[in-house]
């Protein structure tokens, strides 16, 4: 995807209906073959992955799934597999999300559920983030241990497709998100970090992404001011017309 930015939508538990999921995924496909200089992810809930998909290839919009299961198939009741989001063709899917670390999932857990991703041949968006900030800068400790271990046993051949995103836990949900300075900083952290554990080169490819109360009116200045690769947008992604006028802002970035 070079250097295009990287917008993705995480619908969570939204919308009520197929009929809605398939109304926005339209809208924002349609709004997304426009763009010049961004893609677009959306991440609906597993029953509307297909409703939101369409026959015809979309330019610049691919479909990612909220989660995976660990396991590959089989006896489990209720899980959904890597593959089958594949095959409805979700390219994509986010792991590690706060709200599944804090239901149970661990840097293990999500480790297993990154293989699975990738040997379905999809992306994993990986989500890291800290639970608060102190003088100290535990947070920092935090952030370089959830990127370790969520990736370890990860091939360095196969991190062109792993993207981070960082996503302080206070600011998911919240009115305002953390500081473009703030956002920097860890964004360049996570990059380091990332780096570290894969070589300079891997480093300096992997997209990092913020997340945390990005809306359409915040969304260029974090990415010009945080200078991050992209997004990672939950209630404003089902909102419209507040997805369509962020996609149109973050595309007006040179
Ligand atoms: P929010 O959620 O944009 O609603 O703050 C972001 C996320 O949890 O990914």
């Amino acid at each position: 995807m070079s250097s295009r930015k990287l917008i993705v939508g995480n619908w969570k538990m939204h919308p009520a209906s197929a009929e809605d999921a398939k109304r926005i995924a339209r809208r924002a496909r349609t709004v997304a073959a426009k763009l010049l200089r961004t893609n677009v992810v959306i991440c609906p809930p597993f029953p509307f992955i297909f409703a939101a998909s369409s026959r015809k290839p979309a330019a610049n919009f691919r479909l990612g799934a909220q989660s995976v299961s660990i396991e590959e198939t089989g006896a489990h009741t209720g899980q959904v597999s890597a593959g089958m989001v594949r095959s409805l063709g979700a390219e994509y899917a986010i792991v590690g999300h706060s709200e599944e670390r804090a239901a149970g999932d661990t840097d293990q857990i999500i480790s297993r559920k990154i293989a699975r991703i990738l040997d379905a041949g999809m992306t994993a968006i990986v989500c890291v983030g800290d639970g608060s900030r102190t003088e100290d800068g535990a947070h920092f400790d935090h952030i370089k241990n959830q990127i370790r271990d969520s990736l370890a046993g990860i091939p360095a051949e196969k991190t062109s497709r792993i993207v981070l995103a960082y996503e302080p836990i206070w600011a998911i949900g919240a009115k305002e998100p953390m500081s473009s300075a703030d956002i920097h900083e860890t964004a360049i952290f996570v990059k380091k970090t990332f780096a570290d554990i894969f070589g300079p080169e891997a480093g300096l490819k992997v997209k990092v992404l913020y997340g945390g109360a990005v809306n359409f009116r915040n969304a260029a200045e974090i990415i010009q001011a945080g200078q991050v690769d992209g997004l990672l947008v939950g209630h404003e992604s089902v909102n419209m017309p507040g997805f369509v006028e962020l996609l149109k802002a973050v595309d007006h970035i040179e």
